[in-house]
């Protein structure tokens, strides 16, 4: 299609143009982010001040000609500072906290392990849009499933047992007592973990339909010391779930399901009388203008090759995306049984729902 240079307004064009750089530089120097985080080069960096490219060099184990390399890109890219006298480069405290502590809540090298799991699935993802086919949670290139669990354990880490729990009307008392917990679509089971470190007279049971996903969160569970309460099982959410539960929870599961009222619908059957839905739900208003934001372009594009993708290919009554926002939500709750229904949170990146009998 030619051009026609008399509709295009210069500084418009200017801005695009500008705009498609800096991002082009962001998503090329993702892969340079995940490298470094790989290879330990931002650990090697935290806390030490100003260091020579040799230095960087060999306190990671790597080639300083590559990593003279490697610290301009860093440094061009703003998340390492360069000291032009002494020709130095060094990690600041913030640069540090998002790209060397692991258990940063906002570490972010391990979403670009999912950026590279979405390029890895490029193909698949426009035959799904070509065609309408779904493509299932566990058909996506192995990284996806690391760098989700990875990155959502440290907001996990840093909200779910201090302000999310609490949050819900009279669920902390019970689960210092003693109380049973369902984990839906557990993935690697860092939510489940995290709960029963907290509250160790509860039990906790987490489910997912993804069999390496179950093996991870068994293993997770193992090494963390905590298999004699928590048992991980490969289940459908459709499917009844073994016992009475005090609190089922849906951790950025919900809206994945195909068939997500038949889902709430057996949490709702499973729950004691008086028992407790916790849905983490992705933040998002229910107006489409509304989510036209930096956190909802993410969400949005993960909604697209991961979330739409895996309801569709679930072949149920919804597909609901990401950002389904609350009323989509609170209705799916209302369809499966629950009557009590409310906004327990929110936060910039989360929406936390209560919904009780
Ligand atoms: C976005 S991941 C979230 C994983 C985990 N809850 C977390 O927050 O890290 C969605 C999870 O739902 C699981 N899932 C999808 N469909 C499911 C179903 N029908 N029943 C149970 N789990 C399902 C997937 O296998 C995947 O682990």
């Amino acid at each position: 299609m030619a051009l026609d240079n008399q509709m295009i307004e210069t500084a418009r064009l200017d801005d695009l143009v500008g705009k498609a750089v800096s991002e082009l530089g962001a998503g090329y120097g993702g892969v340079m982010i995940a490298i470094g985080n790989r290879l330990g080069l931002y650990r090697a960096m935290a806390g030490v001040g100003p260091m020579t490219s040799h230095e960087v060099a060999q306190a990671a184990g790597c080639a300083e000609r590559y990593v003279r390399e490697w610290l301009n890109a860093q440094a061009a890219g703003g998340y390492v500072a360069y000291h032009l006298a002494s020709q130095t480069y060094e990690l600041t405290p913030e640069q540090a906290a998002i790209l060397a502590d692991d258990t940063s809540p906002v570490f972010m090298p391990a979403i670009w392990e999912v950026v590279a799991a979405a390029w890895a699935d490029a193909g698949q993802t426009a035959q799904a849009i070509r065609t309408g086919k779904g493509v299932a949670w566990g058909d996506h290139d192995g990284g996806l499933h690391c760098g989700v669990a990875a990155f959502f354990r440290n907001g996990y880490r840093a909200s779910l047992v201090p302000e999310w729990l609490p949050s819900l009307e009279g669920v902390v008392p019970r689960l210092q007592a003693g109380a049973r917990v369902a984990d839906i679509g557990c993935g690697h089971g860092h939510s489940t973990l995290l709960m029963a470190e907290a509250f160790p007279n509860s039990r906790f049971l987490g489910i997912d339909t993804h069999p390496a996903s179950i093996t991870a969160a068994r293993a997770n569970a193992q090494q963390a010391g905590l298999s004699d309460r928590v048992e991980f099982l490969l289940a459908d959410a459709r499917a009844p779930l073994p016992g009475v539960f005090d609190l089922i929870c849906f951790f950025d599961c919900l809206h994945d399901l195909g068939y997500p009222v038949e889902a709430a619908r057996r949490a709702r059957e499973a729950l004691a009388p008086d028992g407790t839905l916790m849905l983490v739900e992705p933040a998002a208003s229910d107006r489409v203008e509304e989510n036209l934001n930096p956190i909802g372009r993410i969400y949005y594009t993960g909604s697209t090759w991961l979330c739409c993708a895996h309801a569709i290919s679930e072949e149920g009554t919804h597909v609901l995306g990401a950002q389904a926002g609350e009323a989509r939500l609170a209705q799916v709750c209302r369809e499966a049984g629950f009557s009590r229904i409310r906004k327990a949170i929110q936060t910039p990146f989360n929406l936390i729902l209560e919904a009780r009998p």
